[in-house]
């Protein structure tokens, strides 16, 4: 029995000791200190032995099945320690690898060219609004003195949802005028910057989408002077103290009377170039004084209110203020133009 002892105990702490796991380890515990291991086999042969030799028999075999607990735990450490070591190896992270540069974006040139426009508006006291882009033919063109005939409603300019030619994408941010006439309180100052579509074929100035701004001012007692005299100061804070414009007859059917207002060429002063294809003045908009049957559809007296009203193309605002040759630049939204704002 001696002999078996001194077995067990150097085969196990042998066995402990290569443990590669803590799993192993305690399969290797079962197997020695188990109800069934071998030590409790040992022990369990303890009550045959003989009253004298059984207390140093008893005494050593304590002695063993301590050892063996003592360098189970002993293993066990070793094999947390190493773990623990594997696992800070693994998820090393080096702090001093530099950073991922996130790359931030910015405005579109269009936004920009918007922007400023909106500053200056609010800053005279108008409202900026929002509309719907699939429009009423009714809001479109009947309730802005277009009525049926008129050629900008015909399906070849514009996008219809149905045979009717009830429902459409909206031709121009005008309808917005009508949808202010009838939900505000008088008096009106409003802008309304949007898309329109047009049943356009893309060239450098072409584009089935693009953005207008609409503006409208309704009160008593206003005058084309004051249609005048706010445009040019807009386009003085636009493009400089002193830039001049002019304003030449036009016809649209919700102004009467109409017109549309040039800004001097910026790149020539007047003189004529290729910018402004020799004219010394580039178109930027619509405008006029708004008809009175307009107002008197939105339920407005037109002998007791006066109001003007215009429409900025934004597109040929952002492409003169940014120098923009081609329009089809602002939609391609190609980085390498678009970094260049
Ligand atoms: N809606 C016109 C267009 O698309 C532009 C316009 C002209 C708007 C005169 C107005 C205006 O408000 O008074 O061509």
């Amino acid at each position: 029995m001696k002999e078996q002892l001194a077995r067990i105990r150097s085969e196990a702490l042998a066995a402990f000791e290569q443990a590669q796991s803590a799993a192993e380890l305690d399969s290797l515990r079962v197997q020695y200190l188990g109800k069934k291991g071998e030590l409790t086999a040992v022990l369990k042969m303890m009550g045959k032995l003989s009253a004298e030799e059984r207390p140093a028999m008893g005494q050593l075999a304590n002695e063993v099945r301590s050892a063996l607990e003592a360098a189970i735990e002993a293993a066990a450490g070793k094999l947390e320690a190493q773990a623990l070591e594997q696992r800070l190896k693994d998820e090393a992270l080096d702090v001093t690898i530099p950073g991922r540069k996130v790359k931030l974006g910015h405005k579109h040139p269009m936004y920009l060219a918007l922007d400023e426009l909106k500053d200056i508006f609010i800053g005279m006291g108008f409202t900026v609004l929002d509309g719907p882009e699939v429009e009423l033919a009714e809001y479109n063109f009947d309730k802005l003195n277009a009525e049926e005939g008129h050629p900008s409603r015909d399906w070849s300019d514009t996008f219809y949802f149905d045979a009717g030619s009830r429902v459409m994408l909206r031709s121009q941010t005008s309808p917005m005028q009508v949808r202010a006439m009838e939900t505000m309180e008088l008096p009106i100052r409003i802008i309304a910057p949007g898309r329109v579509y047009r049943k356009d074929e893309v060239d450098a100035t072409h584009s089935p989408m693009f953005h207008q701004v609409e503006g409208m001012v309704i009160d008593k007692n206003v005058t084309m002077a004051d249609l005048k005299g706010t445009l040019n100061t807009v386009v003085e804070q636009l493009y400089g103290k002193g830039t001049k414009t002019r304003f030449r007859p036009h016809h649209f059917p919700f102004t009467e009377p109409s017109c549309e207002m040039d800004v001097q060429c910026h790149k020539c002063g007047g003189v004529g170039c290729p910018t402004c294809k020799g004219e010394g003045w580039i178109e930027m908009l619509g405008a006029g004084m708004i008809h009175p049957k307009v107002l008197k559809m939105a339920g407005i007296d037109p002998e007791v209110y006066s109001g003007w009203a215009f429409g900025i193309g934004l597109e040929r605002t952002a492409m003169r203020r940014f120098k923009i040759a081609d329009l089809r630049l602002i939609f391609e939204n190609d980085v390498r133009f678009l970094e260049q704002f």
